[in-house]
């Protein structure tokens, strides 16, 4: 397909996907959402593609929704085209996510790169929730994923204040999983999509969905869930695959099944 406000570029077994905006520092309007969620969700039906890095690019990762799509928007408008919702495509994406942030990644480019799995910040990275400036908070998680991965008070400060951190703040705070040169961040990200790449892919699947689930449920209830998954993953190939290589002293070779 197509797209007017993105790039994908499938190199299996990865795929990446730019943020292609640049007048308006890559502001994430419906469109842009849209175009980011069909290109996820066919990613996700595609066997040949494993891992999927998204950018915005050298400069910047995203400022934001499009303030200029939202401002003259009524309670009942943003309720009834459920603006956020459409959002979903990128948080319930299968297959790991990794965002090469560079520059502005704030708003709901921030919530778009809390949706991701990995975060390689490139040291222009600045992450922020500027909304309450705008009269707004963040509506695409940015409350409940910032505590969850930074903690309540680094939460409080970048939700209330509007500022933005650097990314060796972010890393310090678990935001970032590695900072790089900005020149850097999208071939680093991609190296560590095609080491995820090699990994069984359903294991890969239920990895991810297990620690999601560690944000969403009781430990008990994530415990029983994580107990479930492992017993299943005996019934696949690439677990009989993955043991007798180890056994055999071979690299093991996995076909997601
Ligand atoms: N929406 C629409 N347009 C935006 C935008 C956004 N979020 N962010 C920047 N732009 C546009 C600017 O209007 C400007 O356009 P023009 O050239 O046509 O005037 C262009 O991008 C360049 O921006 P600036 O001139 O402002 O660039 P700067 O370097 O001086 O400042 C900035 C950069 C600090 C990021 C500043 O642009 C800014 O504060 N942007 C808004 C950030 C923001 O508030 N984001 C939150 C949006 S609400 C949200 O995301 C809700 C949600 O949870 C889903």
């Amino acid at each position: 397909m197509a797209y007017e406000y993105i790039k994908v570029e499938p190199d299996p077994p990865i795929a990446t996907i730019t943020l292609d905006r640049p007048k308006v520092l890559n502001a994430l309007s419906p469109a842009v959402i849209a175009e980011v969620g069909q290109a996820l969700s066919e990613l996700d039906a595609d066997d040949a593609v494993r891992a999927v890095v998204i950018t915005g690019g050298p400069k910047v990762f995203a400022a934001g929704a499009d303030i200029g799509d939202m401002a003259e928007r009524s309670a009942a408008e943003q309720l009834n085209r459920d603006q956020t919702g459409a959002w979903s495509p990128i948080s319930g994406f299968k297959k790991p996510l990794i965002a090469a942030v560079n520059g502005y990644c704030l708003g709901g480019g921030c919530e778009l790169a809390l949706m991701c799995d990995v975060i390689i910040a490139g040291d222009s990275a600045r992450f922020g929730q500027p909304e309450i400036n705008l009269g707004i908070i963040p509506g695409a998680g940015g409350t409940q994923r910032w505590p969850r991965t930074a903690g309540k008070f680094a939460a409080m400060e970048v939700m209330l204040t509007g500022g933005m951190i650097g990314a060796r703040r972010a890393y310090e705070l678990g935001l970032a999983n590695k900072v790089v040169p900005a020149e850097m961040s999208v071939a680093v990200a991609q190296r560590m999509a095609r080491q995820l790449a090699e990994k069984p892919p359903v294991a890969v699947r239920l990895a991810k969905e297990s620690v999601q689930k560690a944000f969403e449920t009781s430990l008990a209830e994530g415990l029983a869930a994580e107990r479930r998954s492992f017993y299943f993953l005996f019934s696949t190939d690439d677990q009989k695959e993955g043991m007798r290589a180890f056994l055999e002293k071979r690299k093991g070779v996995f076909k997601g099944r």
